[in-house]
């Protein structure tokens, strides 16, 4: 029925909103798919095997978690070294006071705050080199808090 058409149509435009909004914020080879949080005691950071050697692990064929940590005045681990063609996600926290994780010349920027775990799952396709800055005041080293995000 013309009924049944309509519905299909509408559903198929909601999806590609939703597909245009997502996809959206494609830049220099870098999307950003997902975004959410989680929480975790500062405290509990050395306990917490992810964030007790922060590192980038391999998890699928081309998939990859970021374990880092932001701190006064540091990320690590540094250089963030990933492959390009790679989906990433990112887990980042904080022992300490507010940072922010952000890629410089991306729209990847999200504050990291002590107690909850930032996650954003990032696209990389292709080789550059990026900085990694951090947005939030921390303190008096907080201009010289960078890093280096290496996609190879
Ligand atoms: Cu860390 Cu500003």
């Amino acid at each position: 029925t013309y009924e049944k058409v309509w519905l299909i149509g509408a559903m198929v435009l909601i999806v590609g909103f939703i597909v245009t909004i997502t996809y959206g914020s494609v830049g220099l080879g870098i999307a950003m798919v997902d975004d959410s949080e989680e929480t975790i005691e500062p405290s509990e950071l050395d306990e917490d095997e992810r964030f007790a050697d922060p590192r980038v692990e391999q998890v699928g064929e081309n998939e990859y978690e970021a374990y880092v940590v932001a701190q006064t005045f540091i990320f690590q681990p540094d250089p963030i070294e990933v492959p390009s063609g790679s989906e990433v996600t990112f887990y980042v926290t904080s022992p300490d006071v507010i940072h922010s994780f952000s890629i410089v010349g991306t729209n990847v920027n999200t504050m990291v705050i002590p107690g909850e775990v930032a996650t954003m799952t990032v696209e990389f396709d292709e080789a550059g080199e990026y900085g990694v800055v951090c947005n939030e005041y921390c303190g008096s080293g907080h201009h010289t808090m960078e890093g280096e995000l290496h996609v190879v």
